[in-house]
């Protein structure tokens, strides 16, 4: 892969655990990516705490991605966090404090001109609610002809996580989710029918401790919360959703994708934030996403520790 080929990459992200594993492995894939910045969203946790922990990271990484602030709530709903990621977002995982600060700007000049420098490449992985990026496509309506795709870690066209029937990034912002799959962008969605598949099996945890680097370092921190929350907790089994939405970029040949006109609900208590593929084209409408609908769990596990050189 030349370095010309690479894909010059947006991230927004509410950082968040998995966030962070995601953002983490992001770093590593610098044959395939350009990370040319990364918007932070509230949702997780507040803005102020997914905004620092993005900045922070990256820094301990010495990743030299502009971190922009966006938004600190959903568009027109009070913001709902998630408890899973401890009161900081990060667990009880601590970095020291980024040497640098915040770029100016928010997250819709830093798409801006992120499109305007790469129009019609450039691609956008939202791993948290969609707020930011419905926000830029309604304030800047020329962005859909600058980006290629949109990789959105969101939604299921199976059941949810947040309710019954649907799952947090999308539960906490319908109304942007809804402009967002309405734009006419090109959308891929990995949702939970795959990002729940790949459990973290422990052996894998434990190469990544043995594995060098400091991605690895703070991979494993964060995976060790992750295992210790549902060995102590009895909370849910470590699930990597976001950097399976990474891996949907990088390494698509893991997935099964199918085109379905996804209806993006925003009323109800139950079904606020819900997907509904129209699998029998009841709406008449073209499809507006690519679904994941499987993933090869163990090619992505083999993927994921070769990334972060815990390889054989
Ligand atoms: O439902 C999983 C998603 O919600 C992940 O992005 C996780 O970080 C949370 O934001
Ligand atoms: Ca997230």
């Amino acid at each position: 892969m030349t370095l010309l080929s690479r894909i010059p990459l947006v991230m927004d992200v509410d950082t968040g655990t998995d966030d962070a594993v995601c953002i983490a492995a992001a770093t590593l894939c610098t044959d395939r990516i350009e990370l040319l910045g990364i918007g932070a969203v509230c949702g997780n946790v507040e803005i102020e705490k997914t905004a620092r922990n993005t900045l922070d990271l990256i820094d301990f990484l010495g990743c030299e991605a502009p971190v922009h602030i966006g938004a600190s709530r959903p568009l027109a709903r009070p913001l709902c966090t998630a408890v899973s990621h401890g009161t900081t977002g990060l667990g009880d995982v601590a970095l020291p404090a980024a040497r640098r600060g915040f770029a100016e700007g928010g997250v819709t000049e830093l798409i801006h001109g992120a499109a305007k420098r790469h129009p019609g490449g450039l691609e956008i992985l939202a791993v948290g609610p969609l707020t930011n990026i419905a926000t830029a496509l309604t304030e800047c309506p020329e962005l859909l002809a600058l980006i290629k795709r949109i990789t959105i870690m969101g939604g299921a066209i199976r059941g949810g996580n947040m309710t019954l029937a649907s799952e947090f990034n999308l539960y906490c912002d319908p109304e942007a989710a809804r402009i967002v799959f309405e734009s006419g962008c090109a959308l891929t969605m990995v949702g939970l029918d795959v990002t729940l598949k790949p459990e973290l099996p422990r052996h894998i945890f434990d190469r990544i401790r043995a594995a060098p680097g400091p991605q690895a370092d703070v991979v494993a921190r964060v995976l060790d919360f992750m295992m210790r929350r549902k060995d102590e907790f009895g909370a849910d089994d470590p699930n990597l959703h976001d950097v399976i939405a990474l891996a949907a970029i990088v390494k698509p040949s893991l997935f099964t994708f199918e085109s379905y006109y996804v209806h993006l609900e925003t009323g109800g208590e139950v079904t606020r934030g819900m997907t509904i593929a129209d699998f029998n084209n009841v709406s008449k409408r073209p499809p507006n996403a690519l679904v994941a609908v499987d993933i090869d769990a163990d090619g992505f596990w083999d993927w994921f520790v070769d990334l972060f050189g815990a390889g054989k």
